[in-house]
């Protein structure tokens, strides 16, 4: 039977998608921490060695590893202080922990609008946003993108506002020649599989400054100060020493990886450039950017009238598993803050602390790029022949749909 939906010899028989870039000598390495025993990072060496290497490599002052990159934007919003009666603002156009971690902070997520080139927050929409009750602007920089740092920085010094800079999925991204994640008071990370380097699970937070840092640390671990002595509300977000291990083996290659994953990006963009502005929008990095290519970025013009979904579902049929939407419904539109279930109650969304009326409308570049939006989850291990492929298929199933 044939992959293809139009019958017909699909692009690929064997299918692209996505695998991280793991060798044999991390195996042995996570074999050798296992048959050691010492598994908790506070019995171990690995965890403190991936954090001076990912601090160094971000260039911050500080690093700390962490369970995932939900609880690194928990740990980071909670060290700024953001809590009851606060207003964090955000994009409604990314994963759901970006905005999921602000409500388990106790506070508010306000939305604000997106840039339609970037797909990142529009600096001018987080302005208008602004209330006496926000107190940080949580930045993703999204798909490899970074987001608009000048925008954000000036906008948070003018108000007297923390920058976060959800880095998920930027590892490795430059803005002006600094690393994304080197911008804001904090930034945070993920070790998940398709990310820019993996650990399984797990994720870092990373800040210049000290105080926030002994906060980060503090929050991490239960907020022990010394053994069963707690002076604060913590967690217990650590790694364990066998994924650190594994990040840090990764972590000595991202340069490659990116430079394999940028190789594939320009091959397909060379390959499909005759359909850009006419029946695609391809990702054009902005000037002074590195872009890291965790996701190609494509977004359906109006002129090709073609439903989204379908396309998809038809590249997919052509032997291209590593096609995605990222994403189709912008966050103000699912349950959880249609209904605004939150901790119950009606918390925090109507609890006394808060004292507004919070209602999340439709915001027109969120709207427009979810409908429009698919592109391709890139691995390391992709060439530039699989660009040949993916564009191949692309064309043929554009073709096939119009
Ligand atoms: C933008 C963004 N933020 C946060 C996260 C959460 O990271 P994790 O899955 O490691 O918890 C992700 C993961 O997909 C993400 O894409």
């Amino acid at each position: 039977m044939s992959l293809a939906i139009n019958g017909g010899e699909p692009v690929r028989r064997n299918p692209l998608e996505f695998k991280p870039w793991i060798e044999e000598e991390d195996i042995k390495l996570v074999g050798d921490i296992i048959r050691s025993g010492n598994l908790s990072s506070l019995h171990g060496e690995y965890n403190a060695q991936l954090e001076e290497e990912l601090a160094r490599y971000l260039g911050v002052k500080h690093a700390f590893t962490a369970s995932s990159g939900t609880s690194s934007i928990h740990l980071a919003l909670k060290a700024v202080g953001v809590g009851p009666g606060d207003e964090v603002i955000t994009t409604p156009f990314t994963f759901v922990a970006t905005a999921s971690t602000i409500l388990h902070s106790n506070a508010v997520p306000i939305f604000a609008d997106i840039d339609r080139e970037t797909l990142n927050l529009d600096p001018s929409s987080v302005e208008s946003a602004i209330t006496d009750k926000t107190k940080a602007i949580l930045v993703v920089h999204l798909a490899g993108h970074p987001a608009d740092m000048d925008g954000f920085t000036k906008i948070a010094r003018e108000r007297g506002l923390y920058v976060i800079e959800d880095t998920a999925q930027s590892l490795g991204a430059e803005y002006g020649g600094v690393k994304a994640g080197g911008l804001g008071h904090a930034s945070t990370h993920s070790f998940y599989p398709t990310k820019t380097i993996t650990t399984g699970e797990g994720g870092a937070v990373a800040t210049g400054s000290d105080e926030l840092a002994a906060r980060i640390k503090l929050l991490r671990s239960h907020g022990e100060t010394e053994k069963y002595h707690y002076d604060v509300l913590g967690y217990n977000y650590r790694l364990t020493e066998f994924q650190a291990a594994l990040g840090l083996m990764q972590l000595r290659r991202i340069e490659r990886i990116i430079e394999n994953k940028s190789k594939f990006a320009r091959a397909l963009t060379d390959e499909l450039r005759e359909l850009d502005g006419d029946l695609l929008y391809l990702p054009h990095p902005r000037p002074r950017v590195r872009h890291a290519w965790h996701i190609y970025q494509m977004l359906l013009t109006d002129r090709a009238g073609i439903n989204r979904d379908k396309l998809v579902d038809a590249i997919r049929a052509e032997g291209i598993r590593a096609v995605t939407v990222a994403y189709p419904v912008p966050l103000y539109r699912t349950k959880l803050f249609q209904e605004m279930s939150g901790h119950g109650l009606g918390c925090p969304w109507s609890c006394p602390f808060y004292g507004r009326k919070v209602q999340y409308k439709p915001l027109p570049n969120a709207e427009w790029a979810s409908q429009r939006v698919f592109g391709i989850l890139v691995s390391p291990h992709f060439t530039e022949s699989d660009a040949v492929d993916v564009a191949r298929a692309i064309r043929k199933t554009i073709k096939e749909l119009k």
